[in-house]
């Protein structure tokens, strides 16, 4: 074996999404027909033999239709680099699938055991500052270490001859949460994959040179082997070797996912493969979008954080899920019944939260709705964490609402197998902008690059039109506007797309910091926003950004926050919908519109805005795009619309955004036609016509698919 691993610039071939082979769940037995998979991660290993039958028993109660089995087993299935300890798994395995349960099987690399860390400390991360990640907790893996990989890979084999043929099996889960911590490795392993990357990239020291702009500071480089990773340096590390470490560290996990695939293709090439991402929050390591070619069917992590914009973010990040899956279903393989254990306080989900956070994940395109974990832990760091069965057991209100959820997701059995119908907005999301928009030496330090995207969202949700957040390498012909916040990478072929967006007659809306610079992280000179300045037709000379809890005031009557700039209007046919009415921008745009011929147009907002501020702009500029909310005014900022659909129907999702009764009806008439899947409550639907939606509920109707 080589000692480097060469991690191949996968993000440099990803394929657009939707167009790489989608294959799902294979039927079983006891699940012959499409159906919403609903279940756990289960880690019996944590439990004596004697309550294995019991889980089964409950997990047939609640309607449980899957597991995903052996995540964090590798210590329990591998003793010693030639013991083996498997037979416990068979029996589980023998277990549930007499019990018609279905196993989604963990390749159980996720966790090294204490006998390899102990023989191999050369496969423990380094942080930036040099320190080692010490065993004790979990993923403690380098991802570049060659190593890890042997006996990794050695296991991945092991497990898939042995369970090749077992009647359980039907999908494979690739380790687990791949780079949850350990994203970022500066060890020496992971400085030689780099080089090798960065020759794959640049070919020769020169080129790396040219794109690292290494004239400044000194840095210039005489070979490719002085390189190293941007460890803990005396200033700010060169911001294009930050960028590309980002890029080469998702580029790593996504080769070790790789390897594991492999492996699994050739021994069992029917058994589909996957790997839980983890789209949600501020998680940005790893470029999903790029990584979706490599997975079967896409599936996905996603836990709330308390806030306002709590249940708007889980719904911005089921729908991204959704479209890097390329609008065919996916599996949401973990997600909450209640607490968990990781934040500072840890709040328990009301009444009525847990099924509608799960099925918002369901009206976003996800055809599994699965929970860490099925029992509750009573030892280890997650024992706080809640399960499907908690610690209270079968008699707790927990319990009764998991069984009632399993009722209604029986209930949606129709739903399985459709797509995400698309919105008319696009809002995009772009790695090469997260990464480089946030990093250090810039004019500000407070600019997160998600929340504008997120607030850009729930403003569009408020108002009741329904956006779906794309991946920027997504066809964008089927939207009639496109949102673009903090696009600040903006290379030729992405200009171009834009460019071609407004010429069809679409609109383009830019935030503030977008079009700065290109691939290489180099500014776009003569004036900001760079390559988004013609299209928009307005000039910037200088950033004036606000410091924490500084405000501007605007002439609609709303605040920026965060960033303004002085804007010149340069084009033609530029509109100042907004001006800035205070600060040392007073008098300047804040808001343009530029029209384009042929009906096409480029909005540039170049300051917070908030998603009040957002709503407020959205109320002119949704007029003058003509998009207006699917929904009866009735509903509107009052239940989240997601549609999906099948050849011949819609699935029209409602979920009540409210802690109050909705009406859905007016004058004893349904406000929209159709048949319920589920009813007011979000039960399986009698025959009546559910008058309101309950607090937090969610129903489904099924109506003609429109033309
Ligand atoms: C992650 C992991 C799980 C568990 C949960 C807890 O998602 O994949 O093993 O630790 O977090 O929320």
């Amino acid at each position: 074996m080589s000692s480097t691993i060469t991690v191949p610039e996968a993000r440099a071939h990803a394929a657009a999404p939707g167009t790489t082979p989608h294959r799902w769940l294979l039927p079983t037995e006891a699940h012959p027909t499409p159906h919403i998979s609903f279940g756990a991660d289960y880690n019996p290993d944590q439990w004596p033999r004697e309550v294995w039958a019991e889980d089964v028993e409950l997990m047939r109660e609640a309607g449980v239709t899957i597991v995903s089995l052996a995540i964090f087993s590798w210590a329990r299935i591998q003793t010693g680099p030639d013991t083996w300890d498997i037979e416990w798994l068979d029996d589980v395995m023998d277990l549930l699938h007499a019990g018609g349960i279905q196993v989604d099987l963990a390749t159980a690399t996720a966790s090294p055991p204490p006998w390899l860390t102990t023989l191999h400390p050369e496969i423990l991360p380094v942080t930036r500052t040099g320190e080692t990640l010490w065993p004790g907790a979990r993923q403690h893996w380098r991802p570049t270490s060659p190593v890890f990989r042997e006996h990794a890979l050695r296991l991945v084999e092991v497990l898939a001859q042995r369970y090749k043929d077992h009647p359980a099996l039907v999908a494979w889960h690739v380790s687990n949460e791949l780079g949850c911590h350990n994203a970022y490795d500066y060890s020496e392993d992971a400085a030689a994959s780099f080089r090798t990357w960065l020759t794959d990239r640049y070919g020769d020291v020169d080129a790396l040179n040219d794109a690292w702009g290494t004239a400044f500071w000194s840095q210039r480089y005489t070979s490719l082997e002085e390189v190293l990773p941007p460890r803990l340096a005396a200033s700010y590390p060169n911001p294009t070797q930050q960028l590309d470490f980002k890029r080469f560290s998702s580029d790593a996990l996504q080769g070790y996912l790789r390897a594991e695939r492999e492996i699994l293709a050739r021994i069992t090439p029917d058994v589909p493969v996957t790997t839980n991402f983890m789209v949600m929050g501020e998680t940005s390591a790893q470029d999903y979008p790029a990584w979706a070619s490599d997975v079967d069917f896409v599936s996905n992590d996603h836990y709330v954080h308390p806030g306002p914009q709590s249940h708007a973010e889980l719904s911005f990040s089921a729908s991204f899920t959704g479209k890097i899956a390329g609008r065919r279903p996916w599996y949401l393989m973990e997600h909450s019944t209640s607490a968990v254990n990781w934040q500072p306080v840890n709040l328990a989900k009301r009444a009525g939260q847990m099924a509608r956070d799960s099925l918002t994940h369901v009206a976003h395109g996800a055809d599994a709705v699965c929970y860490f974990q099925w029992r509750q832990s009573v030892a280890g760091a997650e024992k706080y964490h809640s399960g499907m069965v908690p610690h209270a057991g079968r008699d707790s209100r927990l319990f009764r609402e998991v069984v009632r959820l399993g009722r209604t997701l029986e209930a949606l059995a129709p739903v399985a197998g459709s797509a995400q119908l698309p919105a008319r907005v696009a809002i995009l999301q772009d790695h090469d902008s997260w990464w480089a928009s946030e990093l250090d030496s810039h004019p500000t330090q407070l600019l997160r690059y998600r929340q504008e995207a997120l607030d850009w969202y729930a403003a569009l949700r408020e108002l009741g039109v329904r956006a779906d957040v794309v991946p920027a390498a997504t066809d964008l012909d089927v939207y009639d506007v496109v949102v673009a916040p903090v696009l600040h990478v903006v290379p030729a072929a992405l200009r171009a797309r834009l460019e071609a967006v407004v010429a069809r007659g679409g609109h383009l809306v830019a935030t503030y910091f977008s079009g700065i610079v290109d691939a290489d992280d180099h500014v776009v000179p003569g004036g900001y926003p760079g390559a988004l300045r013609d299209l928009l037709g307005v000039r910037v000379e200088e950033f004036s950004p606000l410091l924490d809890g500084d405000t501007v005031t605007l002439s609609d009557g709303g605040t920026g926050t965060l960033w303004t700039e002085p804007v010149d209007v340069v084009g033609p046919d530029v509109d100042v919908l907004v001006t800035y009415t205070s600060g040392d921008v007073a008098g300047s745009p804040a808001v343009t519109r530029r029209t384009h011929p042929g009906g096409g147009s480029a909005t540039y907002v170049s300051t917070r805005l908030g998603q009040a501020g957002v709503g407020r702009l959205l109320e002119r500029l949704l007029p003058l795009v003509d998009v207006t909310s699917e929904l009866p005014a009735a509903l509107r900022g009052r239940v989240e619309l997601a549609v999906r659909a099948h050849d011949d129907a819609e699935l029209w999702f409602l979920v009540n955004l409210t802690d109050d009764d909705v009406p859905l009806t007016a004058d004893g008439t349904p406000l929209l036609d159709g048949t319920h899947l589920l009813d007011g409550s979000g039960d399986p639907a009698t025959d009546a016509r559910p008058t309101h939606l309950a607090p937090r509920a969610v129903t489904v109707l099924r109506r003609t698919r429109r033309a």
